[in-house]
């Protein structure tokens, strides 16, 4: 027996920055769209981005979106891709003032302009320098805002949201098109297809799949896992972010903006040690290197506090008033995580978990792409990605911060028109395959006749375990070769996860079960792309090649979850009208 069935023009999996955005663009061009979220679209992870949104609006001084262009491909260590990133970079401005349109509550100038504070990478003059005021923010909540900005947005637009449901399979028909999915009411357990003529995943990130992480509990890749169960490649999945200042203990964010409005990083020695490491930029260098940079000095017996296994962050020179009219979440933070004051003490900081890099692979217009013959990236009709669960790709190998909401919103918007390109051209629904919904009931089918199965808890931890020791800041290869071992051995104990409650009513159980089916294919498309990649380059560094290598690596990967296997296409050198930004060695 088939699952019931609704229908919409449109299905957008996940209600945080990039998928509201693109809500907004369908439902106010009059698409019946739907938008199904696990949790209440203002409690999206998006909410908990602090720091700001990148753009060269030269509110504070000379700025031009081809600057900002540069920092981002120097950013990603040149495996962006640059027609992408010319892209995001030139339509920033006009997605921020939409957002003020919008009635976005951004900090102010006294003239009345959106404030712009420095963040790490963000440089004057194509990376000479100094250091450029371009991130846009409200205050340190700059993500809480945007949400409930876009949320009332398209609550005015009449967007329909399915609060607490989550998206479990893709449909596609027998020539490959999207045609829905398939998703659970979390309140009842009951199990629906959504027939749709496109569907958009915008489901964030996976960072739970460290043990230490920034990410909210949600953060669990389920765009990237169902995408992958359905014969699409995952994308650079060798590339985290370890954001510099995570509360040490606790991974809580403090942002960057912290450093960008003054503050600064010191060792044991009360040494502020960036300047060895980054003569120009200093604690305002790009995040994988500030986070190697405090790694090391952990690692060489320089961190701080009993264990010495953290720096400190300093802000108190900026004075009460600063921090708290820029900073008042930091504050809060910092007392209820470090049981610190910041206006008196430092707060003790680690590089943890917060970004991934990689995931489903997009064009620049949100469309997936996937390799069909001889083309590496035929477009998959029907389905589009945006955020943090899409490699379009503008972060290539590291992402500068800011970045990510720059991201969200432009190829939010423009997946959001092309989705509509398509339904313009498509006007009726296809038809279900006969088979719609059978990978769904065989998983769900599993989870309630299992028995005598290890709990979703444990393995989910041993899964954590093993990317944190053997996919971390600094990475070995017999470290990577035994975290394939293991993670191949986590993924076969997944296959054999018992729940010991069948019950169908708020079954977090189950959800969660569900959830890690997601994670380990996110895992394993991690340690396998990154034991292979034999180079080092933005955020993957490796002990046994310690340069980057363009000759032989300067290609995307690509993972497929049949078979575990990799192959690789070319990354994107040719901008959309200005000079590709050539490869150079990079410092800051
Ligand atoms: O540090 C932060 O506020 C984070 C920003 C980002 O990840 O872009």
């Amino acid at each position: 027996m088939s699952f019931p069935v609704r229908k919409f023009d449109a299905v957008i999996v996940g209600a945080g920055g990039s998928g509201l955005r693109a809500s907004l663009q369908l439902a106010e061009a009059g698409y019946n769209v739907a938008v199904l979220s696990k949790v209440f679209p203002t409690r999206s992870h998006t909410v908990a981005a602090q720091g700001g949104v990148g753009a060269a609006l030269g509110n504070m001084g000379e700025d031009s979106w081809h600057w900002h262009m540069y920092d981002t491909v120097k950013g990603s260590d040149w495996l962006g891709d640059q027609d992408a990133i010319e892209f995001m970079c030139r339509e920033a401005p006009k997605s921020i003032l939409e957002l003020e349109h919008f009635g976005m509550p951004f900090d102010r100038n006294e003239d009345g302009t959106v404030y712009q504070r420095p963040f790490g990478g963000h440089m004057q003059n194509f990376g000479a320098g100094p250091a450029v005021q371009r991130s846009c923010c409200a205050a340190d909540r700059t993500g809480h805002a945007m949400l409930h900005t876009l949320y009332q947005r398209n609550v005015r637009a009449n967007a329909n949201f399915f609060v607490e449901w989550m998206a479990l399979d893709l449909i596609r028909d027998d020539s490959g098109q999207v045609v829905g999915v398939t998703a659970m009411e979390m309140e009842s357990g009951d199990v629906f297809i959504f027939h749709a003529k496109a569907v958009l995943f915008a489901t964030g990130g996976a960072g739970r799949v460290y043990a230490s992480s920034t990410n909210a509990f949600i953060n669990t890749g389920d765009g990237l896992g169902i995408v992958s169960r359905a014969g699409i490649p995952l994308e650079d999945m060798e590339f985290w972010q370890f954001h510099p200042t995570g509360v040490s203990g606790a991974g809580v964010l403090i942002t960057e903006g912290v450093r960008g409005e003054g503050g600064y990083l010191l060792n044991k020695d009360g040494e502020r040690f960036m300047e060895r490491y980054a003569p120009n930029a200093k604690d305002l260098a790009s995040r994988d290197v500030v986070a190697r940079a405090m790694a090391t000095e952990i690692k060489e017996g320089r961190g701080c506090g009993e264990g010495a296994d953290h720096v400190l962050l300093k802000l108190d020179h900026l004075g009460e008033q600063l921090i708290d009219s820029k900073l008042p979440g930091i504050r809060e933070i910092a007392k209820k995580f470090a049981n610190v004051d910041p206006a008196r003490d430092p707060i003790p900081v680690v590089p943890t978990c917060h970004y991934m890099m990689g995931g489903i692979p997009t064009n620049y217009r949100g469309e997936v792409v996937a390799p069909r013959g001889s083309d590496m990236e035929a477009v998959v009709p029907g389905l589009y990605a945006a955020g943090e669960c899409a490699c379009a790709s503008v972060h290539g190998a590291n992402r500068l911060g800011t970045n990510s909401l720059t991201d969200l919103l432009v190829f939010g918007k423009s997946a959001g028109n092309s989705t509509i390109e398509f339904l313009k051209e498509n006007k009726s629904h296809k038809e279900l395959p006969s088979d719609a919904g059978e990978l769904t009931r065989a998983r769900l089918n599993r989870l309630n006749n299992q028995t005598g199965g290890e709990s979703v808890s444990e393995v989910g931890a041993a899964l954590r375990d093993t990317m944190q020791r053997t996919c971390g800041v600094f990475r070995f290869p017999d470290l990577l070769e035994s975290g394939v071992r293991e993670i191949k051995e986590v993924e076969q104990r997944v296959a054999r996860t018992e729940i010991k409650d069948k019950s169908k009513v708020f079954n977090t159980a189950r959800v969660e079960a569900l959830e890690l089916d997601n994670l380990i294919e996110v895992a394993v498309a991690s340690l396998v792309s990154a034991e292979a990649r034999k180079e080092s380059r933005g955020a993957h560094d490796r002990a046994d090649f310690a340069e980057r290598d363009d000759v032989n690596w300067l290609k995307h990967s690509l993972w497929f979850k049949e078979g575990s296997k990799l192959d690789y296409k070319a990354v994107h050198m040719e901008p959309l009208t200005v000079e590709t930004i050539a490869p150079k060695v990079r410092t800051y």
